[in-house]
């Protein structure tokens, strides 16, 4: 795949190897504002319509024929037509899922420049922006290909023949804006994506501090390091009894984005980085243990977004938290029984050493709570296979009692296609995780058990409210099933999303704005 893809300058209406035409579903006539363009493709899209196998179909790309020497030839050697599907039930997704079949479909050409033309079609459906910044989130999230791994085995003439590429995308002056956002937030889609995929072997906390690290020096983010033996001092028992029998210690990586003139008080961000789940000696069965390297993706979301926040700039002071361990089995590992005293003094027995991302998460939250007093903490984390039964991958779930904050995150749901579903959290969900020697378990047992860990987080962050909820507001996402994708999802190839990256910048970036 390329290795990146970037907005063309604007004046450049020349020579491209590919046209991307955007045309909803419908009486299949040639959209108004597409007229001069038709006719410098010498008609290639209106002989298109005509054509019953050319699909309109929400997201369908069909490659069509141009005739040879036509008036404008020398604009597109190809012409795609991108299906909008009906107008009435069309979304931004569309163009998402569109624009990474676009990109796959550049490559598979080895275009190097390609233009999209969606605003004669779109017909006032979405705005500009929006369709552009759809656009650049598709292209890249086609464009990505994790081949670090790829050796011996693979037979050699694959992408290898012509790397490294960069596809120059030029689209209307409408759009642009919007694309180059796209485009740019695409790229920290891509760290998170890398990230998470990269096996437990090699991705364990100690490489991620260390890749935490070179992305702070390369974005000017500030990278400080909690490592095992400051943990002992602060006491984050969670933290260390989850990474007690890890091939590597447990560390909380915190980054900061703080701008020239930020004022008041951070928003922080924090996310579960367990590099693999075995669950410990409550021990996951094999086919429960496939996939978790993944349990490191709330962190890896953290990661991508703080990277992204700092290279947009945005006007915002920004804490991200990643707490990361691996839940492993030895002499030295936590057991069910042990009472561990948590950062903030809460005492919790475990009685699952499989219900961990709650413990590191919990050290983290008090931390962070403590230390930079945020205006709202949002925490992404992998955390209950029962959110997948619930939900499966179309959308995470999300526990938040403060309707602001929800509202801000629902329009940041819908503005990136990262969509939410609301679970409940109130004071009588907290009762299922009373103590017999301890304050609380971290297990309940099976029911409602998403919605314990969420109870479960509740006791960490700062002063409670009359129904004991926390008063920070706070949101609490559960994005187990949709951290990856299996084969055959519309938008992402099979592996990590980077799901929460585009929702969280896309929050802050709204946020900052608007104060
Ligand atoms: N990492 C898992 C959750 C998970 C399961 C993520 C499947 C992705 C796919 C988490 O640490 C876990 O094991 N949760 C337990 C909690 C239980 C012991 C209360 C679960 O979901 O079964
Ligand atoms: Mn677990
Ligand atoms: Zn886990």
């Amino acid at each position: 795949m390329y290795q990146r893809i970037r907005l063309g300058s604007a004046g450049a209406k020349g020579s491209a190897d590919a046209v991307v035409v955007a045309v909803f579903d419908g009486d299949r006539k040639l959209p108004r504002g597409y007229g001069a363009l038709d006719r410098s493709l010498g008609g290639a899209v209106s002989d298109a319509l005509k054509r019953a196998e050319v699909s309109l179909e929400a997201g369908a790309l069909n490659a069509v024929p141009i005739k040879e020497g036509a008036k404008g030839a020398s604009v597109g050697a190809r012409v795609f037509v991108l299906g909008l599907g009906d107008r009435e039930r069309f979304t931004d997704q569309v163009l998402r899922v569109g624009a990474a079949k676009v990109s796959k479909a550049a490559w598979a050409a080895r275009a190097g420049r390609i233009r999209i033309e969606v605003t004669g079609g779109l017909d006032g459906a979405t705005g500009a922006a929006e369709a552009g910044q759809a656009i650049g989130d598709g292209l890249a999230i086609g464009n990505f290909e994790f081949d670090r791994f790829r050796g011996a085995g693979t037979k050699p003439g694959g992408d290898g023949d012509s790397k490294p590429r960069a596809l120059v995308v030029r689209g209307e002056v409408a759009v642009r804006k919007g694309l180059s956002l796209g485009l740019k937030v695409g790229e920290s889609v891509a760290l998170a994506r890398e990230l998470a995929a990269t096996p437990p072997n090699v991705a364990n906390p100690g490489y991620l501090v260390s890749e935490c690290r070179k992305m702070a020096r390369q974005t000017g983010l500030k990278c400080r390091v909690i490592d095992k033996k400051k943990a002992e001092q602060l006491g984050m028992r969670g933290l260390l009894a989850v990474g007690a029998a890890g091939s590597r210690p447990p560390a909380l990586i915190e980054l900061e984005h703080k701008p020239a003139g930020a004022k008041g008080r951070p928003i922080m961000l924090v996310g579960k980085a367990v590099t693999f789940d075995t669950g410990g000696y409550s021990m996951k069965s094999p086919a429960g243990m496939d996939g978790m390297k993944y349990d490191k993706c709330g962190g890896m979301a953290v990661i991508g977004a703080m990277h992204a926040i700092a290279r947009l700039g945005l006007a915002m002071h920004v804490i991200g938290l990643v707490p990361t361990a691996e839940n492993m089995v030895d002499q030295t590992a936590y057991r069910p029984g042990d009472i561990l005293k948590m950062y903030n003094g809460v005492t919790v027995e475990v009685t699952n050493t499989d219900a961990e991302g709650r413990l590191i998460l919990a050290d983290a939250l008090a931390y962070g709570c403590k230390r930079y007093q945020p205006r709202a903490v949002i925490d992404l984390a992998t955390l209950t296979g029962g959110v997948v039964v619930a939900l499966g991958s179309q959308c995470a779930g999300v526990f938040c009692e403060d309707g602001a904050l929800r509202e801000r995150l629902y329009r940041a749901a819908d503005r990136t296609g990262e969509l939410l579903w609301r679970l409940p959290l109130w004071r009588e969900h907290k009762e299922l995780l009373k103590g017999t020697h301890s304050d609380i378990v971290n297990s309940g047992g099976r029911e409602a058990h998403p919605i314990q860990g969420a109870a479960f987080l509740s006791y960490f962050l700062d002063a409670k409210d009359a129904a004991g909820l926390p008063r920070v507001p706070w949101a609490h996402i559960d994005i187990a099933g949709v951290a990856d994708v299996k084969d055959g999802h519309a938008l992402y190839a099979k592996g990590p999303t980077g799901f929460g990256v585009r929702l969280l910048v896309d929050a802050v970036a709204k946020w900052s704005k608007r104060g």
